[in-house]
């Protein structure tokens, strides 16, 4: 049996990879959007495993596999055997023979790890501690859409550098753009999470004005993510100046726009004017979580399907 590919890290794709899972999204939303029926996935079965709290990864997985011709399950460990010590190995043995793919959401990220080496099937990263694929590879299909290629453009990164800003760290190298990071002492990078081959894609900054300067993108997540909730009350106090506001958008670059993962604390990480602003692409980015993992999915279980649904391939050879 050949080992299936899995999506634990944005780093397991190539740039040539995203740019056929890029076109292979747009394609699946434009025929979404027409109501036209696409089932390549008939039969097909996906095990979501949730081991933290969810709305859109949860939507967007169950609905897209609906939407392709397949189900999906839905697990948690409260009413599981994976809430009552059964080995993460043993249960990708089980869970792998019974579906199509996995899709994971937990804490560490040696999790999402142990399962793949013992899945018979496609794993896919639903979040980590440590790693957040799943919505980098929506965010830049969005930006794609609306600014272009993604290559050689600059990202804002301002707050905690959480799953979501290891991950685009991930994204500059493998795409090649550049992030801006700033983060207030003692939240900023742990490379170590990361596995960057360098420091060529990326630049911190102490003031976060500074590092939206001129970005083409300028992003944030909450300031505290699922699992750290015990710190809540100290990084309300670390992260005040951490607030992307109208004064950053102003210099960013005149075309930039914002983006955040979801869900939001208007008033902590962004005010109501910037995610409410016009240059906020929130709800786009939302629902392209389900378009953008449709592609992968697609990608995961059958492989490349251009050729067999005779769609020629825009002349678009980057991202
Ligand atoms: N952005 C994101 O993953 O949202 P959920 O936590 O609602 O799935
Ligand atoms: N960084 C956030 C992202 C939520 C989608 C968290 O991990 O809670």
């Amino acid at each position: 049996m050949t080992s299936p590919r899995h999506y634990l890290q944005f780093k397991d794709f190539s740039a040539e990879e995203y740019a056929y899972l890029f076109r292979r999204a747009r394609w699946i939303k434009d025929k979404f959007k027409r109501y036209e029926t696409y089932h390549p996935l008939f039969d097909r079965t996906l095990v979501m495993i949730f081991e933290k709290a969810s709305t859109r990864t949860r939507l967007s997985f169950e609905a897209g596999m609906q939407q392709l011709g397949g189900s999906a399950i839905y697990l948690n460990t409260r009413d599981s055997q994976l809430g009552r010590g059964e080995p993460i190995e043993d249960s990708a043995q089980v869970i792998s023979r019974m579906s199509d793919a996995v899709m994971i959401r937990t804490f560490e990220q040696g999790i999402v790890e142990r399962f793949a080496a013992n899945s018979r099937v496609p794993v896919i990263n639903g979040l980590t501690d440590d790693l957040h694929p799943c919505q980098a590879l929506a965010d830049i299909f969005t930006f794609i859409e609306h600014r272009g290629p993604i290559q050689g453009k600059t990202v804002a990164w301002v707050g905690d550098a959480n799953n979501m800003c290891n991950t685009w760290l991930q994204a500059a190298e493998v795409l090649d753009f550049r992030v801006h990071v700033s983060a207030p002492s003692g939240y900023g990078i742990r490379s170590e999470k990361i596995g960057l081959a360098g420091t060529d894609h990326y630049q911190l900054f102490d003031d976060p004005k500074d590092a939206c300067r001129g970005a083409h993108l300028v992003t944030t997540d909450v300031w505290t993510s699922m699992g750290f909730e015990a710190e809540n009350e100290a990084r309300r106090q670390a992260f005040a100046g951490w607030c992307v506001d109208t004064d950053m958008m102003a210099v960013a670059a005149p075309d930039a726009v914002f983006m955040h993962c979801l869900p939001a604390h208007r008033g902590e990480e962004v005010t109501s004017e910037v995610i409410d602003g016009p240059q906020s692409l929130v709800w786009d980015e939302a629902e392209n979580r389900l378009h953008a993992q449709k592609a992968l999915m697609e990608f995961l279980v059958l492989g490349r399907v251009d050729e067999r649904n005779g769609f020629v391939l825009p002349d678009v050879t980057c991202c």
